[in-house]
C-alpha cells in the first residue's frame, strides 16, 4: 500500500531541506533560498539550489525533494529513506492497516466530491441562475480570467439541489456532508433530512499547498449577514493549517514574489490580479502558529498586512504575540499597515498598483513594529508609565526562545525606550537609530502612516545611490556606465551626476575629499550635503562601509531606480558581451544586473546580513533588497 499522501506532505514539511542537503554540500544562504555546489556534478561555481521543499541543480538538472535526495545521495530506497527522515522527524510510519487504506481512499474521494461540487457551482455561475453573482464579481473588478483562476461559483438557492446535480455523477448525499457541503437540518433528529451549507452565495473554493480543493468559502451578494460563511472543520479541512491561495503564493513565491498575509479572500484575489502573486490570507480565524510555519516554508520574512482599522491594528498585536514565541534569525515577520480605513483591495481599485507596492516598501521589521504597538505611539510622561512601557517591552523580547535573538530584540527595543525618552516624541514621528538602520524609507513608526509618496520614495532611493557614490568615489569608473544611463529626478541628482562624471574625467585620485572640493568649486556645496544627509541614509553609503559592501548597496538602489524592462534589456546586452569578451568584468556586469533585477523585482528579504559571498544581497541595505533567483541565472 502507498504511505498516505498526508503523512509524506508533513514528514516532508517537517524536514527541513536545508539542513538534510547541508551534510552533503556547503550551502549559503542566497535570498530566499539557499546555494551551493551541486553533490550529484563536478562543479567548481554553485549552481545548485535548495528551496523550501525541492532542490535544483540548474547545472545537471538535479531535481528533487527531501526524499529522493537521501535516494540519490546515498543509494536509499524509497522505503529506508522515509524511514530514515521519519526517524529524525520523530514520526512514525504509518502500518498499512485496512483502516489507513479505508481512510486513504476516503481523502481521495473526498477531494473528488469538493472538485465536483466546485465544478457545479462554476457551472451555476455561468448560467442565467448565476447572472447577479458575475455582475457582482465584475462590478468588484474581477476579470473573467481571475474568477477562472480562482474557481469562482455560485452556489444556488439550495433546497437540495446541488445533491440533486450530483447524484448522476455517483456521489452520495453522506458524501456531501463528509465534505462539509450539507449538514441534518436538526441535529437532534436525524430524519429530518439533510439541508445545504451554501445557499445564496459566490463560492469561493478553498485549496490545500497542492492545489487540492479542501473546502469552500462563500460570500452573500451584496449586504446582509454573516457576510462569509466556511465550511465546517472536516477530515480535510482544519481552518488553523491552511491559508487561502496558498497553492498560488507558493508557486509566486518561488519566482520571486513577496510572500504576504492580509485578512480577506477578496484582498487575496484582487492582488493576485495586480500582480502581487505572493497574496494569501487566513481561513476567517486570527493567524495561527501553524500558519506562520507555513509562510516560513516560502521565505524567512513574510509580510503581514492589516487593515487600517482598529480590528487591524488588534490583528496585527495578535499575529505578533503568536509569532515572537516562534522567532529565530530565519524566521522574522515585517508588518505593513494601510491608511484611511481602506483594505487591499480597496487601495488597489482606487490607487493602483503602485500604491499598494508603496504600503509593501513601508512594511516595518517586527522589532520596530513592536515596540509601536506595544508604545501605543503615545509619549510616557511619568516614571510609572514608563516603567510598565519598559516592563512589556522586555517581556515581549522574553518571548523569544532564541538567546542571542531575545538579546538584540530587547537591545533594539530598550534603545529606542530611551532614546524616545531624552527626546520624547511629538504625536509618534521620531525615529530612533535602530529605527532607521531597519527600514530605511518607511514613514515614522505610529500605526499612522503618512500618507504613500512614490516620487519621495524613488527620490530617496536616488540620493542613496549618489551619496554612496559620494562616500566612495573609486566605484565610479565600474558603474559610469550605468549611471549616465539611470534616469533621476530631476533637481540636485541630476546636478550631482552631472558633476562627478565630469569630476571623474579629471580627476586624479578617486577619493571623497577631493570629490567634495570638486563640488565646492563648482558652488554644489549644498546639493553634497543633501545628498548625504544622515537621516535615511544607508550603510553602505556610511564611510566606514567596506567597498564590497557600498558597491552591492549601489547596484540594490540602481536595480530599484532603472525600469524593469530596461534591466531585462541591460542584462541582454550584458549578455550578449560576455559571449563576445568572456572576461571577468563583463561577467561581474551580469551577475550585478541580474542581481539588480531581481531586487527590483524582489520582496523583502533581510537575507542581507547573513551573506553576501555568493551573490547574496548587500548587507547593510535597508531597503529590503533579494538576491539573485532561479530566474536570473538561467
Ligand atoms: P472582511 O470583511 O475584511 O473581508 O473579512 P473582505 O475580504 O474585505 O470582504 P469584502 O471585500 O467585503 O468581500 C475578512 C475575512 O474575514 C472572514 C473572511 O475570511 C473574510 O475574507 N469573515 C468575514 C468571515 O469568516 N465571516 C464574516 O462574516 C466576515
Ligand atoms: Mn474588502
Amino acid at each position: 500500500m502507498a504511505l498516505p499522501p498526508a503523512f509524506l506532505d508533513e514528514l516532508r514539511a517537517r524536514t527541513p531541506l536545508h539542513g538534510l542537503i547541508g551534510r552533503k554540500a556547503r550551502l549559503v544562504r542566497n535570498g530566499r533560498q539557499w546555494k551551493g555546489c551541486c553533490p550529484f556534478h563536478n562543479e567548481k561555481s554553485p549552481s545548485f539550489y535548495v528551496y523550501d521543499d525541492h532542490f535544483h541543480c540548474f547545472g545537471c538538472g538535479a531535481h528533487g525533494d527531501a526524499i529522493t535526495f537521501l535516494m540519490r545521495a546515498e543509494g536509499a530506497s524509497f522505503p529506508e529513506a522515509v524511514e530514515r527522515l521519519a526517524a529524525e522527524a520523530g514520526m512514525q510510519v504509518p502500518k498499512p492497516t485496512p483502516q489507513a487504506a479505508a481512510r486513504e481512499r476516503r481523502a481521495r474521494d473526498l477531494h473528488e466530491v469538493l472538485a465536483a461540487a466546485a465544478a457545479a457551482y462554476q457551472r451555476r455561475l455561468a448560467q442565467p441562475d448565476g447572472r447577479a453573482a458575475r455582475d457582482y464579481l465584475l462590478r468588484r473588478g474581477l476579470t473573467e480570467a481571475t474568477i477562472a483562476r480562482f474557481g469562482l461559483g455560485w452556489s444556488g438557492e439550495g433546497r437540495g439541489a446541488l445533491a440533486a446535480e450530483l447524484k448522476p455523477e455517483g456521489i452520495e448525499p453522506a458524501q456531501l456532508v463528509a465534505a462539509g457541503l450539507m449538514k441534518p437540518c436538526d441535529p437532534e433528529r436525524p430524519e429530518a433530512g439533510l439541508v445545504d451549507m451554501f445557499f445564496g452565495r459566490v463560492m469561493f473554493p478553498i485549496r490545500d499547498r497542492r492545489g487540492r480543493i479542501i473546502s469552500f468559502g462563500g460570500r452573500i451578494l451584496g449586504d446582509g449577514q454573516p457576510k462569509y460563511v466556511n465550511g465546517p472543520e472536516t477530515e480535510l479541512f482544519q481552518k488553523r493549517r491552511g491559508l487561502y491561495g496558498l497553492d498560488l503564493a507558493r508557486e509566486a513565491a518561488f519566482r520571486g514574489a513577496t510572500v504576504l498575509v492580509v485578512e480577506g479572500y477578496m484582498d487575496v484575489i484582487a492582488l493576485h490580479q495586480a500582480g502581487f502573486g505572493g497574496a494569501v490570507a487566513p481561513l476567517g480565524t486570527a493567524l495561527t502558529a501553524e500558519q506562520l510555519g507555513l509562510l516560513w516554508q516560502l521565505t524567512p520574512e513574510p509580510v503581514l498586512c492589516f487593515d487600517g482599522d482598529a480590528a487591524g491594528a488588534r490583528a496585527a498585536a495578535r499575529a505578533a504575540e503568536v509569532a515572537l514565541p516562534l522567532l529565530a534569525p530565519d524566521r522574522s515577520l515585517k508588518l505593513a499597515t494601510l491608511s484611511g480605513g481602506e483594505d487591499p483591495d480597496t487601495l488597489l481599485r482606487k490607487e493602483g498598483p503602485r500604491a499598494f507596492e508603496a504600503v509593501l516598501e513601508a512594511a516595518k521589521p517586527l522589532s520596530v513594529a513592536l515596540y509601536d504597538l506595544l508604545s501605543g505611539g503615545r509619549p510616557r510622561a511619568t516614571p510609572e508609565q514608563r516603567a510598565a512601557l519598559r516592563g512589556q517591552l522586555e517581556a515581549a523580547a522574553r518571548l523569544i526562545p532564541d538567546r542571542v535573538l531575545s538579546g538584540e530584540y530587547r537591545r533594539v527595543l530598550l534603545d529606542r525606550f530611551f532614546e524616545e525618552q531624552r527626546r520624547p516624541v511629538s504625536g509618534g514621528a521620531r525615529r530612533s537609530p535602530a529605527d532607521r538602520r531597519g527600514n530605511a524609507m518607511a514613514p515614522p513608526p505610529g500605526l499612522q502612516r503618512r500618507p504613500i509618496d512614490p516620487a519621495g520614495i524613488r527620490l530617496e532611493r536616488a540620493r542613496n545611490l549618489l551619496a554612496i557614490l559620494l562616500r566612495h568615489p573609486a566605484l565610479l569608473p565600474e558603474v559610469e556606465e550605468s549611471l549616465m544611463a539611470l534616469d533621476l529626478p530631476a533637481g540636485p541628482c541630476e546636478a550631482l551626476r552631472q558633476a562627478m562624471l565630469g569630476w571623474l574625467q579629471e580627476a586624479e585620485l578617486l577619493d571623497s575629499e577631493a570629490l567634495a572640493g570638486h563640488l565646492a568649486q563648482n558652488d554644489m556645496e549644498d546639493a553634497h550635503a543633501w545628498a548625504i544627509r544622515a537621516s535615511g541614509l544607508c550603510a553602505a553609503a556610511h564611510p566606514t562601509a567596506q567597498p564590497k559592501e557600498a558597491l552591492d548597496g549601489w547596484w540594490h538602489f540602481f536595480g530599484l531606480l532603472r525600469g524593469e524592462a530596461e534591466l531585462i534589456e541591460d542584462r541582454t546586452e550584458a549578455q550578449r558581451l560576455l559571449v563576445e569578451r568572456n572576461d571577468p568584468a563583463a561577467q561581474q556586469r551580469l551577475i550585478r544586473l541580474s542581481e539588480a533585477l531581481a531586487a527590483l523585482r524582489g520582496g523583502e528579504s533581510d537575507a542581507a546580513a547573513e551573506d553576501s559571498s555568493l551573490g547574496g544581497a548587500p548587507a547593510g541595505v535597508p531597503m529590503g533588497s533579494e538576491a539573485a533567483r532561479d530566474d536570473t541565472i538561467g
